[in-house]
């Protein structure tokens, strides 16, 4: 079957890069991307962009009865730090845009297949176990975007269960690129320390040094979103979210194999607000089940990521 693709909030960080590595799969013109605004960003790849608020329902509903999708990537959201400034815009988006979309894709007479709507590590809170944390354990985030996330995994098994919509995701953890800057995460000091490293030789970390986190690069995170939503349906066990990791490490981690691979630098530390949020989040996970249903295994450890992400960065600093 010939595919076609609307992907919304494909201006952000994942965005970016899932968009162009849809279109090599699928072909420029087969994949529709949209967001609040047009991309400003010229690493966005070329190909249809439709300006869409994902809480305008008719606007969504009539993109989808123009475009025609057999797919929708649903990434539109507010992150865990810009959520916290902000809680009703985050509730409004991460949970009414979701609905829309969901509701569309259910209501679209079956030419929407399948959904991607991806969820997070925030879904865990302070009384999960933090290490090698289970796919089903104590989920009690104590941020307002720990608590749409959840919403929105209990929805997408519930579309499934209730309607036979084909909804898959993924409890990404935190995502370290170097082609668009993150969109307000906790996690966010993690892509920040190789521009200001690179740039300056100094980093002022918003999280303590022995702050673990589970992290992932983005070529794991393109290609496991790839490769779940490929899986056959009768594969998958989990319609909520899957688990998902490839590697974790603290601030002061990170910045000793930047420093074994590009150099001596000064290294502060100024915990913010962010630090409660990482603190109530799991330090490694278990993703056994992603490993087991649909094969899921990571290519970048820490130091292939640090390798790659100094080489690019260090490609756009003037010589
Ligand atoms: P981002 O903040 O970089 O991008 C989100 C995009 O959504 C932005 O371009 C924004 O303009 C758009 N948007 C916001 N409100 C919108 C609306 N009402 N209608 C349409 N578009 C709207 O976020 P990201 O990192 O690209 O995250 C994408 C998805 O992945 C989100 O669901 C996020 O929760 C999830 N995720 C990301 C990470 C990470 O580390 N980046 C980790 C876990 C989960
Ligand atoms: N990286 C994301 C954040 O920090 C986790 O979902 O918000």
């Amino acid at each position: 079957m010939k595919e076609k693709i609307l992907v919304t909030g494909s201006c952000g960080q994942l965005g970016t890069e899932l968009v162009a590595g849809l279109r090599d799969l699928y072909g420029e013109s087969a994949v529709v991307a949209s967001d609040l605004f047009e991309p400003k960003n010229e690493a966005f790849p070329a190909g249809p962009f439709e300006v869409l608020n994902v809480l305008d329902k008719k606007a969504l509903t009539d993109a989808v009865v123009r475009i025609k999708p057999t797919q929708i990537y649903h990434l539109a959201a507010i992150l865990s730090a810009a959520a916290e400034k902000n809680p009703t815009l985050a509730w409004d988006v991460n949970i009414a845009g979701h609905m829309h979309v969901l509701d569309v894709a259910r209501d679209s007479g079956g030419m929407v297949k399948k959904v991607y709507a991806p969820s997070s590590i925030a879904v865990f809170g302070p009384n999960t176990p933090r290490e090698s944390t289970p796919q089903h354990t104590i989920t009690d985030p104590s941020t307002v975007y720990g608590i749409t996330k959840l919403v929105d995994e209990r929805l997408a098994d519930y579309y499934f269960k209730n309607y036979g919509l084909d909804v898959r995701s993924i409890r990404y953890p935190g995502l370290i690129s170097y082609k668009t800057p993150p969109g307000g995460g906790t996690t966010d000091y993690a892509v920040d320390i190789f521009h200001k490293v690179v740039a300056d030789r100094k980093f002022t970390s918003f999280l303590k040094p022995d702050s673990a986190l589970p992290m992932m690069y983005m070529p794991d995170a393109i290609r496991a979103t790839l490769e779940l939503m490929d899986a056959p349906a009768e594969k998958l066990n989990i319609r909520s979210a899957y688990n998902l990791t490839a590697m974790s490490f603290t601030p002061a981690e990170l910045a000793d194999e930047i420093r074994n691979q590009f150099g001596d630098f000064e290294m502060n530390y100024a915990p913010d607000f962010r630090q409660a949020i990482a603190d109530s989040w799991p330090a490694s996970i278990d993703d056994s089940a992603a490993r087991n249903d649909w094969g899921w295994n990571p290519a970048f450890g820490l130091s292939e990521m640090v390798a790659d992400m100094l080489l690019n960065i260090s490609k756009g600093q003037p010589a």
